[in-house]
């Protein structure tokens, strides 16, 4: 049998994962571990590069992410997981890249330029953050990537790292290989503001959310907006809280609450208490898990700490490499 392909990818530890995060990502990587040899990564490195101002919940966070991963089924034995800032070997990486990398090629990326404007309450005019997709480049090739599962607004980073990849292997031989981008559908899930699913919109329902929470927010979130009173027929092809239905309740309440949405003889209370009980019994093993493995940091500390030893091997014989590549 073929050596199974390698593919890497990484998140930034700023918050507990809500559904957005699942469905956009996770869900994906978990299906992935099955058919490839998955290197996944909690980025906290990166997440410093935007938020250098204020780290004190940093390590909290990142164990909290691995607690997610795990909970949602993310598996130590399937796939190596670890934390980027334990291998330091990224770190020496990075910098020889950035020997290589051309200032204009980070300038013109478009994800910087975005983030930049978006981002205006923070001064993002640090040399980390023009940086930061050399520092990816280097969490990719570092184990020698054939592919990276990430999402659209990743994609012009997966570009960089090809381009990077192409200038090493031109100055010094060839080292690393090209990895591909595979691209992560987009989550059709919106936030109860049907805009996107995001932690600073207050809008997203969280993974670890006991059902309180949800019935909460669930009731908070906006169905059709035509439909005014319960008399009025709704349409379920606009609402959001019938999207939620689609991915957690059957075919056959889906069906009937399609025809009774139309036809008025179901009112949005009554449909939301439906689907809130349907997504909190589907979370329902994950926030057992959730609990079980923030009841036992300690175990959850072994687990990254076995990754890290496979991660932390792998990436000192790339080093090896690169160095006598560079004859340094
Ligand atoms: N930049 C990615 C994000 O914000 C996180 C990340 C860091 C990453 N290093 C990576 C993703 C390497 C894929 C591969 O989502
Ligand atoms: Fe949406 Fe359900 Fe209300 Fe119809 S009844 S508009 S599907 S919440």
């Amino acid at each position: 049998m073929a050596p199974r392909k390698r593919i890497v990818s990484g998140m930034r530890p700023t918050g507990p994962l809500h559904l957005g995060n699942y469905h956009g990502a996770l869900e994906n990587w978990i299906s992935m571990q099955n058919d490839y040899d998955c290197f996944f990564f909690i980025a906290d490195w990166h997440a410093l590069t935007s938020d250098y101002e204020d780290t004190g919940r940093t390590r909290e966070f990142t164990r909290q992410m691995m607690v997610d991963w795990l909970s949602a089924g993310l598996s130590p034995e399937k796939s190596t997981l670890f934390v980027q800032s334990h291998i330091k070997e990224h770190a020496e990486l990075f910098l020889l890249l950035s020997m290589i990398t051309p200032v204009p090629w980070l300038e013109r990326n478009p994800t910087y330029k975005d983030q930049i404007d978006q981002l205006n309450n923070k001064d993002l005019s640090t040399f980390g953050f023009l940086g930061y997709p050399v520092l990816q480049a280097a969490d990719i090739i570092i184990y020698k990537a054939d592919g990276v599962p990430v999402g659209i607004d990743q994609a012009p980073h997966i570009e960089l790292t090809r381009e990077i990849v192409r200038r090493f292997n031109y100055l010094y031989g060839p080292v690393f290989p090209e990895p591909r981008t595979i691209l992560t559908k987009m989550a059709k899930i919106l936030g109860t503001d049907r805009r996107k699913m995001s932690k600073s919109y207050q809008n997203a329902i969280y993974l670890s959310d006991t059902p309180d929470a949800i019935m909460k927010t669930v009731s908070q979130m906006i169905t059709d907006p035509q439909r005014a009173r319960k008399s009025d027929p709704g349409d379920p092809d606009v609402c959001n809280v019938f999207e939620f239905h689609r991915i957690y309740s059957d075919p056959s309440l889906i069906a009937a609450i399609n025809t009774d949405c139309r036809s008025a003889k179901i009112g949005c209370v009554e449909c939301k208490k439906i689907m809130a009980k349907h997504l909190t019994d589907a979370l329902s093993p994950m926030r057992e898990k959730n609990a079980y493995y923030t009841a036992h940091p300690g175990l959850v500390d072994d687990m990254l700490a076995a990754g890290e030893k496979k991660a932390v091997q792998v990436a000192g014989e790339t080093l090896a490499e690169v160095r006598a590549a560079i004859k340094i």
